[in-house]
């Protein structure tokens, strides 16, 4: 049984080679004369795709102020000064140009811009909900967390070792500029990381009790299928574009809600889980998403029976016969199997972490205060769940 839904995507995708020199005149049509641009370390720069984006700025007569320095699981310091810069610098519009972490403080920004007299943290805390935000463009250099479609913003406050997500359609990217030849510079634990990620924002979606639609599960299946073999195709071949176009078009797919339409919002558990991993120890997000899935998978695979056994068979090609619980549980192998032949981890010790008892509480305890009434669809999380299922996956 189906539910109702709204799908809401209104992104515009640029996809393929050389798109990047649009950025400029797509920024223009938008009517953006003075742009924040948000990016990470050193890869924009490195790859030249930095300065092509100035130059396509500077073509339309385009102002810009930068932010750079944003790092993985990115900090709320960097969003507080995106914001100073941005009130200083009178910006319209924000341009980010890298994965997740660029994006989502861009996103950030934008929403800390349009109500400026108000704490952006506040969004995070699920304090208020934001009336405003500011446009935001990007340029994607790794296809992963789906923040280039997605309405999610995960910040992680430096201070506090909170890794919080606010979720609003008003900070969806306008335009996303995706040329998959960018991503061959990415190193492999960060592709393998970005296609487990991708996987998850499917599998949160599919893995639900809540009802479902048939053409939905189709769509999830096949976006499964396809990134399980360009990931293996990627794993001897980097450089294959392709397999590289393949895996990015996924990612916007996987987390632009289309294969949530007609479910009862998802389960996503693991991603909870794995936030406060990331909060506490700085994990790689995909990497993490591994690390915790199966050890989740074998928590709650029989309360949600029917969903693990289609996915062992449509997915992960389960051919074998045998009661519904081993089909289920053979297809959690299966993935934990590719995990491995992709160099993922399956487990924290795998991961490089190794949590006390004291530290699965306060990640547990944490995770509780961040989930609200939302713990999960195929099994319901309570805190003594959450503490099993960290010690199950060290
Ligand atoms: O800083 P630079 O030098 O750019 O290096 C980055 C960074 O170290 C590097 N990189 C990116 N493109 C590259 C490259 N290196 C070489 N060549 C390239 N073309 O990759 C590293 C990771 O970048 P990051 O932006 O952190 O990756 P990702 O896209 O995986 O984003 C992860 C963040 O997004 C959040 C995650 O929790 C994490 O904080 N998420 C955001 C979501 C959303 N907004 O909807 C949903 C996700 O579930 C996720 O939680
Ligand atoms: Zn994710």
């Amino acid at each position: 049984m189906s539910n109702n839904f709204r799908f809401f995507s209104p992104t515009e995708v640029i996809f393929g080679k050389d798109v990047e020199q649009e950025t400029g005149k797509q920024l223009k049509s938008l009517g953006a004369s003075h742009v924040l641009l948000v990016y990470g370390g050193n890869s924009a720069r490195r790859s030249g795709l930095l300065d092509k984006i100035r130059h396509s700025l500077k073509e339309q007569d385009i102002s810009i102020s930068e932010l750079n320095g944003i790092v993985p699981n990115p900090r709320l310091d960097k969003v507080y000064e995106g914001i100073r810069i941005g009130k200083a610098d009178k910006i319209d519009f924000l341009l980010a140009i890298g994965g997740g972490s660029a994006i989502d403080t861009a996103k950030a920004i934008a929403y800390g811009l349009a109500e400026p007299e108000l704490d952006v943290w506040e969004l995070f805390q699920h304090k208020r909900a934001a009336k405003k935000c500011f446009p935001v463009g990007c340029v994607l250099t790794i296809a992963a967390a789906g923040s280039e479609t997605s309405k999610g913003c995960v910040i992680t406050n430096e201070k506090t070792c909170e890794k919080r997500a606010y979720d609003d359609n008003l900070a969806r990217p306008v335009f996303a500029i995706m040329n998959p030849e960018y991503t061959r510079t990415l190193p492999d634990y960060q592709t393998e990381s970005g296609c487990v990620d991708i996987m998850m924002h499917t599998m949160e979606r599919y893995f639900t009790n809540g009802g479902n639609l048939e053409i939905t599960d189709a769509i999830a299946e096949a976006l499964l299928r396809t990134v399980i073999k360009n990931a293996l195709i990627l794993h001897d071949n980097p450089g294959n574009y392709e397999a590289r176009a393949e895996i990015m078009w996924a990612g916007s797919l996987a987390h632009n809600d289309l294969t949530g339409c007609g479910n009862d919002g998802g389960d996503f558990m693991t991603h909870k889980l794995e936030h406060e991993m990331g909060g506490m120890f700085d994990v790689t997000h995909g990497a993490g998403l591994a690390a915790i899935w199966p050890s989740w998978a074998r928590y709650v695979y029989r309360d949600c029976l029917p969903r693990f056994v289609r996915f062992a068979k449509n997915v992960m090609g389960i051919m074998s016969a045998g009661t519904e619980e081993e089909i289920a549980e053979a297809g959690i192998c299966a993935m934990e199997q590719f995990y491995h032949s992709i160099g993922m981890p399956a487990n924290m010790r795998k991961l490089g972490i190794m949590p006390t008892d004291r530290q699965i509480l306060e990640m547990a305890d944490r995770c509780m205060a961040a989930s609200g009434n939302h713990r999960g669809s195929a099994k319901i999380i309570t805190l003594d769940d959450a503490v099993e299922i960290y010690k199950n996956a060290r």
